[in-house]
């Protein structure tokens, strides 16, 4: 069974759009990254020896994955949200005692599409529910019986895109649909070394710059825009003020583009803002979910380059 809840996600795209470039800063929200290309670009990112982020969360995944089921225990409705491939979900769905259903939320519904067809040959015994839904607006999570306790899955440090007032108000919204002693089960990415957070958003071979420009394409693609992507360069640097990588795409030259014939004028050197990754201190974070969840684990690997949390609400 397949589960839509679509809005209408093109014109919202163009909305979006056309606000974010028309700003001083002009942006672009990194949500639609994620189309199907994105959503390949991406999980090659996840490979790269750069970046750290995906390899650090496994390991510490496959390390305590005993201790992280127990704690999510029996009859568990397991919500991921922006499930991508699923691959680290892979590791819950295979060690979990008695999981009543898996529901993956998504905003590429053919890339959900093509997971829950591999997951459900995997896994035939699993009750899979997909949803295609941008989980940044509020969502229905079905309604299932036989479930004991809803754990929502967020892994990945997708936490850290939000800037953080924002993750505070979206933190605030999983709370106010789960019931007391419901659980979150979260990935963020630690504070570390400029050195090493700079190069994981710069890798060697170019891939986090096709998947920065994808954006264009996409808006070339879907909203009859004209942006030239040779003419942009992806950067990304670490904002230690605010304690997160910024990614931009910084205009090569002074150029006109036009979305649907409405034009938007670019300086030489001019950047449009795509993506923000803020990077916690264990204690950064815990003054984060303060009030709104009770911290019940925490595992990190041995560098101390990620953590993953289990929340619960309380
Ligand atoms: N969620 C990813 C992160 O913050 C997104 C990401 C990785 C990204 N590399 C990027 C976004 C490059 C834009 C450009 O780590």
């Amino acid at each position: 069974m397949f589960l839509y809840q679509f809005e209408d996600l093109r014109s919202a795209m163009l909305e979006d759009a056309t606000a974010g470039l028309s700003r001083d800063q002009k942006s672009l929200s990194s949500k639609y990254f994620y189309d199907k290309r994105g959503s390949e670009l991406f999980e090659a990112i996840c490979e790269l020896d750069e970046y750290y982020l995906t390899r650090s969360e496994i390991k510490i995944m496959e390390r305590h994955i005993r201790e992280i089921c127990s704690s999510l225990g029996k009859r568990c409705l397991l919500v991921e949200l922006g499930s991508g491939s699923s691959s680290k979900t892979r590791l819950l769905l295979k060690n979990m005692d008695d999981l009543t259903a898996y529901v993956p939320v998504d905003i590429s519904g053919k890339f959900l599409q093509q997971t829950v067809n591999e997951l459900e040959k995997e896994y035939p015994a699993l009750k899979v529910m997909p949803v295609v839904r941008d989980y940044t607006q509020p969502f229905d999570i079905p309604d299932i019986p036989d479930v004991r306790r809803t754990v929502l899955y967020f892994p990945g440090s997708t936490i850290g895109n939000f800037p953080k007032a924002q993750a505070r108000a979206f933190l605030e919204r999983l709370c106010s649909i789960l019931s007391v002693g419901d659980g979150l089960l979260i990935g963020v990415d630690a504070l570390k070394d400029v050195s090493v957070l700079e190069a994981a958003y710069n890798d060697s071979q170019g891939i986090t710059a096709a998947f920065n420009k994808n954006i264009l394409i996409r808006l070339n693609k879907e909203l009859e825009a004209n942006f030239d992507i040779n003419r942009f360069t992806h950067k990304a640097w670490f904002n230690s003020e605010e304690k997160r990588i910024e990614m931009h795409l910084i205009s090569d030259t002074e150029q006109t583009v036009t979305i649907r014939d409405m034009p938007f004028h670019f300086r030489e050197g001019e950047t449009i803002h795509t993506e923000n990754s803020c990077k916690y201190s264990d204690e950064d974070f815990r003054s984060l979910v303060a009030g709104l969840f009770e911290i019940e684990h925490m595992w990190m690997d041995s560098s101390a380059f990620f953590y993953v949390y289990y929340l619960r609400k309380r």
